[in-house]
């Protein structure tokens, strides 16, 4: 696993440890402490002095919605990094207009950045080749709050023939619009409560980070606008998303290789391409992707519900991942495993594949409009330890074109409720699938 710098991580941390811990003895806290000495014994987190709030209005910010407020967030941002408990606030009632910005620290711990107006990015910033607009590093114990919205205005490309053009030339479809809010090498991040909105291309997306809680966010881009995942995990582990409303072009949620311990409950996609693991193995790349878990959520008018699809080539693994009291509503294939994932009319088949096994699929019922479930796994390496139990899906429009569930090279257990019975197409496990699979060269770990 190429994941984060953990090391560094936590020498920075004790620095802000021995920093918070001279405040403490120079504050008036001290006397306190004396008169009970058993409250020195309270971490040194329960330790809160007023809070300092930076009002971006203060450092120059116009907020008209057409002048460049990027110095003053800046501006704003670096007086705030400076100071513990700090708040950077973007206020209600206007529009800030801000170029392509990098908020980063290290800063000193419990850092918020309240957005309570309205960030728009220059609809130029779509056509920018920019990876992305607003880019935050380098921070710990950060949060991300405000009943704001941030707008990206990704419709200038959406739409243009243009993208197709400068896709071509550049090879790499993800390399020339911008995500609109990318966290780098952060820990302990939360955020809530923001709209995110009219992404050029991810909305949220997460690099190297461990440590994070998403709730009760909103992103919401068209149906049609290509490339736009909700929110989007790399190299990232220990993640909670939950209660929180997505509707987007593409992934809902997208799980990436270096992903581990990722829980993701009480959400909806709609419209999406639901929940996705990968695709991992592109290029022959090793892929490590472990312990997911997706519960009680709701997947409405989308291409797939829960999928995992890896690239003919790769190698390392997936494992470990449960998808429960799943709700599809119009949803073409509700239930996916692709190993031949291909982005031409075909790639060749390669004898290298990222091995998936222990995927439980547990109450996920619903309508689809297409094929129910569509299990196509490597003819080399055989997905295993696959349990589907208690699926209940029905053909939302009986007359339409459509097939019965397919399963390739898949082995498990089915039990419980399995409706369409096509559903049961889970081949049992072998001895000689047993041998296959441990000769596997697993690098994940
Ligand atoms: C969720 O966020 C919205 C928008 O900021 C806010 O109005 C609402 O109170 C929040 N709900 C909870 C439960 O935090
Ligand atoms: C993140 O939070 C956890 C749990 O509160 C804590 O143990 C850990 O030290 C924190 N890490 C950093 C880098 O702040
Ligand atoms: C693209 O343009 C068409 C026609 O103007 C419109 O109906 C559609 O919603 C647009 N799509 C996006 C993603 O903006
Ligand atoms: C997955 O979970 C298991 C059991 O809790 C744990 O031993 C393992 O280290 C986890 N994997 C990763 C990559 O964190
Ligand atoms: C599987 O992942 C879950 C978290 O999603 C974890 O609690 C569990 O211990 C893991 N099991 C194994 C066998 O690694
Ligand atoms: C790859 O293998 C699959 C499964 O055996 C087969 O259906 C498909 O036609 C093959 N593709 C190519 C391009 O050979
Ligand atoms: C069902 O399919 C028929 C034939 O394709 C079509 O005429 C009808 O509008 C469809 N109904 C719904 C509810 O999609
Ligand atoms: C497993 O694969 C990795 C990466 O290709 C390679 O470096 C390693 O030597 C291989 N290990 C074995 C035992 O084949």
């Amino acid at each position: 696993m190429s994941c984060c710098n953990v090391r560094g991580g936590r020498q920075y941390y004790s620095i802000i440890s021995i920093v918070l811990l001279l405040l403490a003895f120079v504050s008036p806290l001290k006397c306190l402490a004396k008169r009970h000495e058993l409250e020195l014994d309270l971490p040194i987190s329960s330790y809160k002095p007023h809070s300092k709030t930076f009002n971006v209005f203060l450092y120059g910010a116009t907020g008209d919605g057409t002048t460049d407020d990027s110095k003053a967030f800046k501006a704003a941002w670096k007086a705030a990094c400076l100071v513990p408990r700090a708040t950077v606030e973007i206020p209600s009632g206007f529009t800030f207009l801000t170029k392509p910005i990098t908020l980063e620290g290290p800063c000193m711990p419990q850092l918020i950045l309240q957005i309570d107006g309205t960030l728009v990015a220059p609809p130029a910033v779509a056509k920018s080749k920019r990876l992305q607009w607003i880019n935050i590093k380098w921070l710990h114990d950060f949060t991300l709050q405000g009943s704001g919205s941030v707008d990206g205005q990704g419709f200038v490309l959406w739409n243009s023939s243009e993208i197709h053009h400068i896709e071509k030339e550049t090879k790499d479809e993800s390399s020339v619009r911008p995500t609109i809010l990318r966290f780098y090498k952060c820990y302990n991040v939360t955020i809530h409560g923001i709209q995110i909105i009219n992404s050029p291309q991810c909305h949220l997306k997460f690099d190297n980070s461990i440590g994070i809680i998403i709730r009760n966010i909103s992103i919401s881009s068209p149906k049609d606008s290509p490339n736009t995942d909700g929110i989007h995990l790399q190299n990232t582990y220990d993640v909670e998303v939950k209660h929180s409303d997505i509707g987007c072009g593409d992934d809902c949620v997208s799980i990436q290789t270096g992903c581990s311990n990722v829980h993701i409950h009480h959400i909806r996609c709609s419209p999406s391409h639901g929940i996705s693991v990968g695709g991992l193995g592109r290029g022959n790349s090793l892929a490590c992707v472990s312990n997911i878990s997706v519960e009680n959520i709701l997947v409405q008018n989308a291409l797939s519900g829960v999928r995992i699809k890896t690239w003919q080539g790769g190698i390392g693994s997936v494992k470990n991942v449960s998808f429960s009291n799943v709700r599809v509503d119009h949803v073409d294939t509700p239930i996916v495993i692709d190993q031949y994932y291909c982005n031409k009319k075909w790639c060749r088949n390669k004898t290298d594949a990222v091995a998936i096994s222990e995927v439980m699929y547990r109450g996920i019922s619903g309508t689809y409009s297409f094929e129910p479930v569509h299990i196509a796994c490597s003819d080399s390496m055989p997905c295993t330890g696959v349990a589907l139990e208690d699926i209940k899906l029905s053909l939302v429009n009986e007359t339409e074109d459509r097939r019965e569930a397919f399963c390739w090279n898949s082995y498990g257990e089915s039990q419980g409720l399995l409706q369409p019975s096509s559903v049961g197409c889970l081949e049992r496990t072998t001895k000689t699938i047993k041998a296959l699979t441990k000769s596997h060269n697993d690098s994940c770990y």
